[in-house]
């Protein structure tokens, strides 16, 4: 059964809009795991506009299912990952004037660069996962950097604009998650996933992880975060 794993960065983000201490993702992430999500996923970014260094460290203290640190693959990022020692990274692209990640890690442009951060943080004993997009160069080459895990970027299947590219979109992650399953690749998904989208996903077996933080976080605003969270923890367990 595929986990859920609740991205509270927009928790931060409303925090820091008034640059005070509430809400406190590091709360939301107690109240998620609650409500039955199987993990927690925070993007500390260069910029710090939303998830500070404090976040991460009180998250490695508190979180008892699963904390993935999501970063770029930069030596700043890598040394914070290796002092904190989250269970998994995920590696990802970063542009400082991007709304969220925008596409997925170009492994095939900056191998020896990203082989030395995967290599790394193996070593400090990290589980390592690389935001790809679902073409066969981006994950032949994730293989050969050494990651355990590729999170196939949803995003252009999310934000398709009609049934057909939607469709099309669909099909070229499916097909994705079944090569980098044959490469022995481990797979998580996530990007743009809501309540709706989300069931088109859901009976792929291959399919170890769901990453999912702004459909959450909009629904808490409005009904609860461990409202919020159940609901996308029963479509995953219902299967559709
Ligand atoms: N996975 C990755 C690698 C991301 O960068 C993000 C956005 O922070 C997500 C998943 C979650 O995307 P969303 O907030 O659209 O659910």
């Amino acid at each position: 059964m595929a986990k859920l794993i609740v991205n509270v960065d927009h928790v931060a983000t409303v925090r820091q809009a008034r640059m005070i201490n509430e809400p406190d993702p590091v709360t939301a992430a107690a109240l998620a795991e609650l409500a039955g999500c199987e993990g927690i996923i925070v993007h500390l970014r260069e910029d710090r506009r939303h998830i500070q260094d404090r976040d991460v460290e009180l998250l490695k203290e508190t979180v008892k299912t699963k904390l993935n640190l999501e970063m770029a693959a930069v030596p700043e990022m890598v040394e914070i990952a290796r002092r904190i020692v989250p269970d998994m990274s995920c590696l990802v692209p970063e542009k400082r004037e991007e709304l969220t990640t925008e596409g997925g890690l170009d492994v095939v442009g900056n191998k020896a660069a990203i082989a030395d951060a995967v290599q790394k943080l193996k070593d400090a004993d990290i589980t390592v996962s690389l935001f790809v997009d679902a073409e066969q160069n981006q994950l032949d080459a994730s293989k050969e950097v050494g990651a355990d895990y590729v999170e196939i970027h949803t995003g252009h299947y999310s934000d398709a604009a009609n049934p057909i590219s939607r469709d099309a979109e669909l099909a070229k992650i499916l097909r994705g998650i079944q090569y980098a399953s044959s490469l022995g690749l481990r797979v998580n998904v996530g990007h743009g996933l809501n309540y709706i989208n989300i069931r088109k996903l859901v009976p792929v077996a291959e399919i170890e992880e769901f990453s999912i933080g702004h459909s959450i976080i909009a629904r808490a605003v409005l009904v609860g975060m461990e409202r919020a969270v159940r609901e996308m923890v029963e479509i995953i367990k219902c299967g559709y």
